[in-house]
């Protein structure tokens, strides 16, 4: 799915703030809060995602035919993800998870933001049941240059599952550096570092319900 045109995200005399209508109103205007480091910027609002994960859980229904699903969520990031994804689905499915190390947490300056993608990706969680014969959909959150998704597909492969599939949130098709792709795509979006529903910056935004850009991180190569 494209996207629409960014949102402008209003801000206060105090700094940089975000738009988030649940929140409790603390005496700042209501469905704002402000934070203190980093600038956001809004790119696919909880509409579009709730929209679009519906989408993507009847097409996957459909596409199994009523057959069994596990879906297998990449830690931390897919947490969210998959969450939202399997209450969508119409099937019976279970869900396990799996954790890989790809990328440092950022260094240098908050104004010199860079993160750290060394091409290394390692195991740090497997899954906890076997895959064998079943059909399984790997849940990731975002697929950029592809070097998680081809670790991930070749060590989950040698499970033997029946079927394996992907389904990625978001898709930075711009930096592929390995030809790996996904069966199921919530949203293709261009080359920026992206946070929230899941989505890190050194472990922070995770619980932001919306996808946000986050200016000026720079990929360290
Ligand atoms: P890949 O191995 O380069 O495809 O990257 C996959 C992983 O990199 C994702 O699961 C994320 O953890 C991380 N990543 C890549 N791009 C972003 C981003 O824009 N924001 C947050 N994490 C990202």
């Amino acid at each position: 799915m494209s996207l629409p045109e960014q949102k402008a995200v209003p801000a206060d005399a105090g700094g940089h703030c975000i738009a988030i209508d649940t929140l409790p109103r603390d005496g700042r205007p209501a469905g704002v809060r402000c934070s203190s480091v980093d600038e956001l910027r809004l790119l696919i609002s909880r509409e579009q995602i709730d929209a679009r994960i519906a989408e993507m859980g009847r097409q996957i229904t459909a596409d199994s035919g009523g057959a069994p699903v596990v879906f297998v969520g990449v830690l931390k990031g897919a947490a969210v993800f998959l969450s939202d994804l399997v209450r969508r689905v119409n099937l019976d499915a279970t869900f396990d998870f799996i954790g890989v190390a790809s990328y440092g947490n950022p260094r240098g300056p908050k104004q010199e933001k860079v993160w750290d993608s060394t091409g290394e990706v390692r195991l740090t969680k497997d899954v906890e049941h076997s895959l064998r014969d079943k059909n399984v959909i790997l849940v990731e959150d975002i697929l950029d240059t592809g070097l998680t998704l081809a670790f991930l597909k070749r060590l989950l492969l040698g499970h033997q599952p029946k079927s394996f599939r992907v389904a990625v949130l978001l898709d930075k098709p711009s930096r592929r550096k390995l030809a790996v792709e996904a069966d199921y795509v919530g949203f293709t979006i261009p080359d920026e570092f992206v946070v929230g529903y899941g989505l890190d910056y050194a472990e922070r935004y995770r619980n932001l319900p919306e996808v946000y850009v986050l200016p000026g991180v720079l990929p360290a190569e």
